[in-house]
């Protein structure tokens, strides 16, 4: 059977005339992506259907199957969000209770709103410094599971955006003893399980499903994503249902095509390729290791920090206990020396490293921290910032659950009354999208001014009706 690719590039040199969608006709001859219009098409004849596979696509998810080791793999052409939605719906019942790592992106907290779901919430330890996420540990998913038996599993993210990776293998024995089902949210971590050099995957560590984003972390392009189905403890025709809900019935056969281009590459080249980013990582960490003040984490750090892995893949720059913020050190790498970063918040500054990345890049990125550094007071480990526990709420702060909040008559109030209110809103900084304020809890005076800090900081709140960031919904 012909590859996806080149079965497109057939039609684009062929003959046959398109009366059909999308109505461009592949026909944009003057335009700068001409190329891709040709490429463009949607299911006809003799190509295959993202709901129903038979041929290519079928093909190309199966190959995708064997090289992350899943007994079945699905394309993802909305992302990890609708992975993520269609993973919540088809493992657990609508209205049960599960738990969930409360540093999840909102998707897993829209799945639950969709779902009526209820959550009770893992909170991954802060590391000592208290500025970053460390890991989410088996005690205390047992911990939960011993105070709540009627929940039905977990959802974790592993790795988080900072590259944190979970013990996904005792987390799962856990679960599975509980009767569970385990939903672990990879989107960065689609390169995992490919190579020694970087961490294994959720998908052999015994989690039931697991949903990666290929365009974060590998060459495929923006929106595209697997969900992996890796146990018999949800049906297939369930997943299959679920996802022809939350995905398009017009899938960009563009972005199908790089999804198989892409798996295509890992399993001819991922022997060359991850060896390759892996020494680039090396030579840039050993490039930067005397900064005075700033510092770049790795693998040493993490483990000393009690993390179960960390991927060197992403680069955390902290400009902890320094005189600079991360947005600050973020807009002058962008602003002086050209160089646009993945993430920056109030301690740390993400970049974001994959195979397709070249050496003259690691090169300039360590040449700008260096010259940056020369002119920064004060280093690591000066002061303890205040932590996302402010955020964490206590079992008694939790009034109602999402989708009861979602449902609840509200107000629109300035920031400054809604100390004691419930929220009716989802606060979250983006990136990464992890819900700080959730609707149904309790919002606290330390809240706001933490939110406050934000904004002064210039990092991007979203979540909220209100654009101005002035008012908040809450319950009545
Ligand atoms: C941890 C995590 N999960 C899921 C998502 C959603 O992925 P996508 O943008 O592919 O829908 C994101 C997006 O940033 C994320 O950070």
């Amino acid at each position: 059977m012909s590859s996806m690719f080149s079965s497109l590039v057939q039609l684009a040199e062929g003959d046959i005339y398109p009366f059909h969608m999308p109505g461009h006709k592949r026909n944009m001859p003057d335009h700068r992506l001409s190329g891709a219009y040709q490429l463009d098409i949607t299911e006809i004849d003799y190509f295959d259907n993202l709901h129903r596979p038979k041929g290519m696509i079928r093909q190309a998810q199966k190959k995708a199957a064997d090289l992350w080791g899943a007994d079945e793999s699905f394309f993802l052409v909305n992302g990890s969000t609708a992975g993520i939605l269609a993973a919540l719906s088809a493992a657990f019942p609508k209205g049960s209770e599960m738990i969930l790592a409360r540093n999840c992106h909102k998707a897993a907290y829209h799945g639950m709103l969709l779902r009526e779901m209820k959550a009770h919430y893992l909170y991954p330890n802060l590391i000592e410094e208290g500025f970053l996420y460390g890991s989410i540990l088996p005690d205390q998913v047992e911990e939960l599971y011993k105070k709540y038996p009627q929940s039905k599993g977990v959802f974790l993210t592993s790795p988080n955006y900072d590259g944190v990776v979970s013990p996904i293998r005792e987390i799962s024995e856990i679960v599975h003893g509980h009767g569970g089902i385990l939903i672990v949210d990879e989107a960065h971590g689609a390169h995992f399980g490919l190579s020694l050099e970087f961490p294994e995957s959720a998908v052999t560590q015994g989690a039931d499903i697991v949903i990666q984003s290929l365009h974060k972390t590998l060459p495929s392009f923006t929106q595209t994503g697997l969900l992996h189905l890796c146990s018999s403890r949800i049906q297939k025709e369930s997943i299959q249902h679920y996802l022809g809900i939350y995905q398009t019935s017009s899938p960009s056969y563009l972005f199908m095509s790089t999804m198989e281009q892409c798996i295509e590459m890992m399993g001819k080249e991922k022997d060359v390729l991850f060896p390759e980013l892996s020494r680039n990582v090396d030579d840039f960490l050993n490039a930067v290791k005397n900064l005075a003040h700033l510092q770049v984490l790795n693998e040493q750090f993490a483990r000393d920090r009690g993390m179960h892995q960390f991927d060197k893949s992403k680069l955390i720059i902290s400009t902890y206990g320094t005189n600079i913020s991360g947005k600050e050190l973020s807009d002058r790498l962008l602003d002086e020396y050209h160089l646009q970063m993945e993430m920056a918040c109030e301690h740390y500054v993400l970049a974001l490293t994959s195979i397709c990345d070249r050496p003259e890049g690691f090169q300039r990125l360590a040449k700008a921290l260096l010259e940056i550094d020369k002119g920064l007071e004060g280093s690591f480990l000066q002061h303890k910032p205040a932590g996302l526990e402010i955020f964490w709420p206590k079992e008694e702060n939790i009034a109602f659950s999402i989708s009861e909040a979602e449902e609840a008559k509200k107000e629109r109030l300035p920031f400054v009354r809604c100390a004691n209110r419930i929220s009716g809103e989802f606060l979250y900084l983006y990136p990464p999208g992890v819900p700080f304020v959730v609707p149904g809890e309790y919002i606290t005076k330390e809240m706001l001014c933490q939110i406050n800090l934000y904004k002064e900081q210039g990092l991007s709140i979203q979540g909220m009706k209100d654009d101005t960031l002035t008012c908040l919904e809450v319950i009545e």
